[in-house]
């Protein structure tokens, strides 16, 4: 079956074989197959020991260096490398400021962020004015200046930036890409989001003592969405923000912060340290986004309270409603019974995305890391640009902070236009063939 390239898809203004077909390569990736990409990994704690594990299982990626703040790691990722019959590679590791010297030293393509918020926008600033693609952790960056700053420098230098955000590259999203392209779900109105997922318990607070981790300190400090990307990565795309449409105002507000100290009181007792601070984060915030064309999205963070993992993804446009909860749809017209739901699972198989023509599930997150890292160095290769852009990256991180002042402010605030017009003619990209 053909694929229809962007311009294709704008011309013909039919999309009866966007994105269904049975290639199995991006096309800017063909040809480079003997092309090696070289790549950085600066962060090797559990997220970047990760991605070293799936970069490996990718063919033409060498990974050349690591680089942490505590030798263990780094070694730990390099003893990997190794395991894998690969070439041992370099260890860079004294201070917070080392990667720097990776990144004059090395002559990567790629470079992989995987360290803690506060560092990441600062390397990647760095990598680009090096030369060297980004691929950036969730969130890109914690300050809007700071989002602007990867726009700012994306553009300057002509290096793609990328934040590595996994969820829009899942096989249901992709496939709920295809059928919002196709038209099937008629024009899109409301979507909404979550991220449900308790990480009191393992992320935040180490689970056998209750001391803070590294991002605890942001509960005690801040109250905000403090991790948007996850929930709004895959709707962005269905939403045409960016291409034909813009996020013009957040409205965020928090409930009361209650979840974290029950947890600590039940697991630890009450008299420990961590047990009775007053955490300014509060447990659920709800942030209610408007578009220029008049849709709205509704955003959840959720991950200080005892429950199953959740993202809660509904899209409802004029011809119908996708619920990846209720893991169901409905659409006028198509659907047997009047308002009855149907299950989802025969669409997602029926519109599969091109990228998942295999079966990736042993790879970490079900396959979708794979997926993700395997476009981002096909683009490297390629020297392309990557399947999620600066300007997307940008959007998703600004949430952090936007929310923030909103919650604070109790009002609604102004969402910046970080493609500085260019959303009115972008055309849509994200899982479309290149022109
Ligand atoms: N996309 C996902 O599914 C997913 C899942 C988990 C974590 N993450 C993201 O990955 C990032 C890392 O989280 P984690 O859980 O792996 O944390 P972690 O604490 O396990 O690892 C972070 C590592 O970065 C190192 N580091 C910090 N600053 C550094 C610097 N300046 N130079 C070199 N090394 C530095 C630390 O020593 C540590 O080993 C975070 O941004 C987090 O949000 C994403």
């Amino acid at each position: 079956m053909k694929n229809v390239s962007r311009r294709d898809f704008v011309k013909t203004g039919t999309m009866a074989t966007f994105g269904l077909g049975a290639l199995s390569e991006s096309a800017l990736a063909n040809g480079l197959a003997d092309k090696i990409v070289k790549i950085g990994v600066i962060g090797t704690g559990n997220r970047g020991t990760s991605h070293v594990n799936t970069l490996l299982t990718i063919e033409g990626v060498e990974i050349v260096a690591v680089c942490d703040l505590e030798k263990g790691k780094a070694e730990n990722a390099a003893a990997i490398c190794e395991k894998k019959g690969k070439k041992r590679p370099k260890i860079y590791c004294n201070d917070e400021h080392t990667y720097k010297e990776m990144l004059d030293k090395e002559k990567l393509d790629a470079v992989i962020i995987a360290t803690y918020w506060d560092s990441h926008s600062a390397i990647a600033l760095y990598a680009m004015n090096n030369g060297t693609y980004p691929g950036i952790e969730v969130p890109a960056a914690l300050t809007v200046e700071d989002t602007w700053r990867l726009v700012d420098t994306s553009e300057k230098t002509g290096i793609p930036c990328m934040m590595l955000e996994n969820w829009s590259f899942r096989q249901d999203n992709l496939a709920v890409l295809n059928m919002k392209r196709l038209g099937m779900f008629g024009e899109i109105v409301h979507c909404h989001c979550a991220h449900s997922h308790d990480c009191i318990d393992h992320w935040f607070f180490d689970n056998k003592t209750g001391e803070q981790k590294w991002p605890a300190k942001y509960l005690l400090n801040y109250n905000r969405d403090q991790y948007p990307t996850h929930s709004v990565g895959p709707v962005i795309s269905w939403m045409d923000i960016n291409r034909g449409d813009i996020f013009t105002e957040i409205y965020s507000t928090a409930s009361a912060s209650k979840g974290i100290n029950a947890y600590m009181k039940r697991k630890f007792g009450n008299d420990h340290p961590n047990a009775n601070l007053k955490y300014k984060q509060g447990d659920i915030v709800t942030s209610v986004l408007k578009t220029k064309m008049g849709k709205t999205l509704v955003i959840n963070y959720d991950m200080q309270l005892p429950r199953p993992y959740s993202n809660r993804w509904l899209l409802e446009g004029t011809m119908g409603v996708y619920d990846e909860e209720k893991s169901s749809i409905y659409l006028e017209g198509t659907s047997p019974e009047y308002h009855i739901w149907e299950p989802w699972k025969p669409y997602e198989q029926k519109n599969n995305h091109k990228w998942w023509q295999a079966d990736y599930s042993a790879q970490s997150h079900g396959g979708t890391d794979y997926v993700m890292l395997r476009q981002f160095t096909d683009a490297v290769k390629a020297k392309g640009s990557t399947p999620i852009d600066v300007y997307d990256s940008a959007v998703m991180t600004a949430i952090v902070e936007l929310s923030g002042i909103s919650i604070e402010k109790n009002a609604p605030v102004a969402f910046p236009d970080f493609t500085k017009g260019k959303w009115k003619t972008n055309l849509p990209y994200f899982a479309m063939d290149k022109p």
